[in-house]
């Protein structure tokens, strides 16, 4: 494997895009993992973001026209392409990708990616039917042929109005692909430093008697993945889990419990926090009192079981009046009707954002190793594509950073 590149330089070009947003996003993140940063913006793209924050944000020019003598004379477009260590398109347009496949060279944009002697990342993003459509297709094989690398694009509600595939990656992810591609560490390193992270995970055991206990299937995996992901961005962070196979991921506090009462006492020991990420799949009832003996099959017929409510633990975060972490985050583990009821279990609760996932037996989710992801905020839902665990907890926490620092953003 070759070494990293200790402090890349990085050559984005800005597509025309409503996403253009999310790049001045993606060079912060860039900036802070001390990349260097050129910017092209396209004509199109200044329809949405202006040289002006592109440039305050990469601390330098922001080049856009191809014919500008200045930028001849300081740099030729083939100097500025070369010097770079990776070309990345975010947004790429259908119509960058377009130039691209067929190696134009009428603009800025696509001169330097023809002039180019590197490899080019691309974050397309567009409407679903110009991302379906054969021509677009067509241009993505011929693209990943030429060794184009691509990330998202991600399915979901659009600026359009229309729902599909099509939405530019989020920042953090095109950032862990960049990394990738610069054979860098994936994590978003240092995103989280500074905050405090409390995560539940596992499944809770509630007691029948002293032998036997209410459970479900869950293996801890995706929490424990979300609590490693969380460290590894630099948070400090307190695990809760019931009772799992796992060991404590490195640097992570774990507090192991087995109720879903020592649960709601560990979680309100563990406040206050700056996100709290429910997990767990938290038994609903438990027995109203656990038989303090071994239940005996006496003859004297079946034993009844008396169950009741076990306390909420993500609606009691989600809803305390003082001391409320700012940003709180739900899970759904669903069978049926997924979007619906999580979007309902999300304003039930109370919590900012439901992560929910199908766990119908045909999904294979439970005990297995990946997850397709919806998240569901009050903006709208985001799918996700199927991910590893742990990948999709990496994706996670680094959307939940972005939420965090644009909360805190002056
Ligand atoms: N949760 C919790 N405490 C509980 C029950 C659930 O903290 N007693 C949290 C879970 O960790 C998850 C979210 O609430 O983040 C949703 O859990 P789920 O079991 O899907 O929701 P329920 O409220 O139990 O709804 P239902 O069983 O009706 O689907």
């Amino acid at each position: 494997m070759a070494t990293p590149i200790e402090k890349p330089s990085i050559l984005l070009i800005v597509g025309g895009g409503v996403a253009a947003y999310k790049s001045l996003e993606l060079i912060r993140l860039l900036r802070k993992a001390e990349m260097e940063v050129r910017v092209v913006l396209t004509g199109a793209g200044a329809q949405f973001v202006t040289p002006l924050s592109l440039a305050s944000l990469s601390g330098a020019k922001v080049y856009e026209d191809l014919f500008s003598l200045t930028d001849e004379t300081e740099m030729g477009h083939i100097q500025l392409s070369r010097q770079a260590d990776l070309v990345v398109i975010a947004p790429a347009t259908a119509d960058l990708l377009a130039k691209a496949a067929q190696g134009l060279a009428n603009d800025l944009a696509s001169t330097l990616l023809l002039a180019s002697d590197k490899a080019a990342l691309a974050a397309p993003a567009m409407n679903w039917r110009m991302w379906t459509h054969p021509a677009t297709r067509r241009n993505l094989a011929v693209l990943r042929e030429d060794g184009m690398i691509f990330v998202g694009p991600d399915d979901g509600p659009m600026a359009c109005g229309e729902q599909g595939p099509g939405r530019m990656a989020e920042p953090e992810a095109i950032f862990a692909a960049i990394n990738a591609a610069l054979n860098r560490a994936q994590n978003p390193v240092d995103l989280l430093t500074g905050k405090k992270i409390v995560v539940t995970a596992g499944p809770t055991h509630e007691p029948i008697d002293p032998v036997r206990y209410i459970a479900n299937r869950s293996s801890g995996k995706q929490g424990f993945a979300i609590a490693r992901a969380a460290r590894e961005a630099g948070a400090e962070v307190i695990l809760i889990s019931g009772p799992v196979a796992l060991e404590a991921p490195e640097g992570v506090s774990l507090v192991r419990v087995e109720t879903a009462r020592q649960m709601a006492a560990a979680a309100e020991a563990a406040l206050p926090c700056d996100l709290f990420i429910a997990a767990a799949a938290v038994a609903d009832w438990r027995v109203e009192s656990d038989a303090g003996q071994k239940i005996k099959k006496t003859g004297g017929g079946l034993p009844t079981l008396h169950l009741v409510e076990n306390p909420d633990i993500l609606a009691e975060v989600a809803q305390r009046a003082a001391g409320r972490p700012p940003l709180v985050v739900g899970f759904a583990a669903e069978t049926e009707h997924l979007l619906d009821h999580a979007r309902k279990k999300r304003l039930r609760k109370g919590c900012d954002l439901i992560v929910a996932n199908d766990v119908s037996e045909n999904a294979g989710v439970m005990g297995g190793d990946e997850n397709t992801l919806v998240l569901v905020s009050a903006e709208g839902e985001t799918t996700w594509p199927r991910l590893g665990k742990d990948e999709a907890a990496r994706r996670l926490i680094g959307h939940l950073a972005q939420i965090l620092a644009w909360r805190e953003a002056p």
